[in-house]
């Protein structure tokens, strides 16, 4: 018996805010045309002050189970990616767990940063395999502009803020074969060697004295993003036998478009074939993919017996891929 752990519902949430580049050239020394041609990115949302990551996680939550008509009592684990948590602890996903009334079942928070959520994917779909859980909601949700310096032009126009959410449930009734809808691999890894590369400057016990910003050397992370990317993809497709012209959809962590379109050079796929949602997001860290995902689903790009490839890179370096039959 093959059990698969089936995508069966989605929810995104954008805070209400949208920065736009011109409101980002009344802060810092940059041009809207600078931020289109090295990033591809247009505007990307700012959630308010007393909006926590908590609650876009519920928003997008909530979503996911009106989205698939389920209630809390459904779902027997929860997951979240983030690595902007309102607390040390609690966990957003206990946060979420409290909100939506979903019973004493798992909850934790994975910290795999712009990864994060091919990470809480990989996770909830073992925890699935072994039987662990049967209905778990995967979330990612991120305040990255609480952790910005906003006088670093390099950093602060990259990112924003949101949640997707997934609904991931078990179907015991899988043939094992490519054709089965579900999670049908995923590939994660991580090199601690390059932690210099992007790393914040505070927050935990390390360094609590200082503000907690996000620093980047780019150009470095850029060109490891780019092998990486192109390395894991090669990987799926051995993995799994297939060629790129089975793939019907990319869907990519969203941080750069240069990056995105040379995944899909190298996939030999059309832009037309590639969810992006970067121009109008910007980078939300953990929670870019679900968030793409949820906007394919809703406008009817991805239909039901799609198959997806997921790849992130984050601080870390982290990176993995996840190949989904939707
Ligand atoms: O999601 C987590 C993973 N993160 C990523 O994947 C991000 C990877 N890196 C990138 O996307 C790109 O490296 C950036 C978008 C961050 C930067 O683009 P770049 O083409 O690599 O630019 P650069 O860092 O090499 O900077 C080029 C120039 C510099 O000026 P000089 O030294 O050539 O005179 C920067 O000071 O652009 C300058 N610059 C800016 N100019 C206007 C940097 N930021 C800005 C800005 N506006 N906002």
């Amino acid at each position: 018996m093959t059990i698969r752990s089936v995508i069966t519902a989605c929810g995104g949430y954008l805070p209400e805010k949208i920065v736009t580049n011109a409101d980002m050239e009344k802060i810092v020394d940059t041009t809207d045309e600078w931020i289109q041609q090295r990033t591809g990115i247009k505007e990307r949302h700012m959630a308010a002050a007393d909006e926590k990551t908590s609650d876009m996680a519920i928003a997008a939550a909530k979503e996911a189970l009106l989205h698939g008509s389920y209630k809390g009592e459904d779902i027997d684990g929860i997951i979240v990616a983030t690595c902007t948590p309102d607390n040390t602890f609690p966990s957003i996903a206990i946060r979420v767990q409290d909100a939506l009334d979903i019973p004493p079942g798992l909850a934790f928070d994975v910290q795999a940063v712009c990864s994060g959520f091919i990470y809480a994917l990989s996770v909830a779909n073992s925890f699935i395999q072994t039987g662990l859980a049967r209905r778990i909601l995967v979330i990612g949700a991120e305040k990255m502009t609480s952790i910005l310096n906003w006088d670093d032009r390099a950093t602060c126009v990259l990112f924003g803020d949101g949640a997707g959410a997934i609904v991931l449930e078990a179907d015991e009734a899988a043939q094992g074969s490519l054709e089965d809808r579900g999670v049908l691999s995923t590939h994660l890894y991580a090199n601690g060697h390059l932690k210099d590369l992007l790393y914040t400057t505070g927050g935990g016990t390390g360094n609590n004295d200082k503000p907690d910003h996000v620093m980047m050397e780019g150009r470095d992370v850029f060109r490891h993003a780019v092998q990486y990317m192109s390395d894991i993809v090669n990987e799926v497709l051995e993995h799994n036998h297939i060629s790129p012209d089975d793939i019907d959809w990319l869907v990519p962590h969203q941080a750069n478009i240069r990056i995105i379109e040379a995944t899909a050079k190298k996939l030999d796929m059309s832009m037309d074939q590639v969810i992006v949602t970067v121009d109008r997001h910007g980078n939300t860290s953990a929670a870019s993919i679900p968030l793409a995902l949820n906007e394919a689903v809703r406008s009817g790009q991805v239909k039901q017996g799609d198959l997806l490839l997921m790849e992130a890179l984050g601080a870390g370096l982290t990176w993995g891929a996840a190949l989904v039959r939707f």
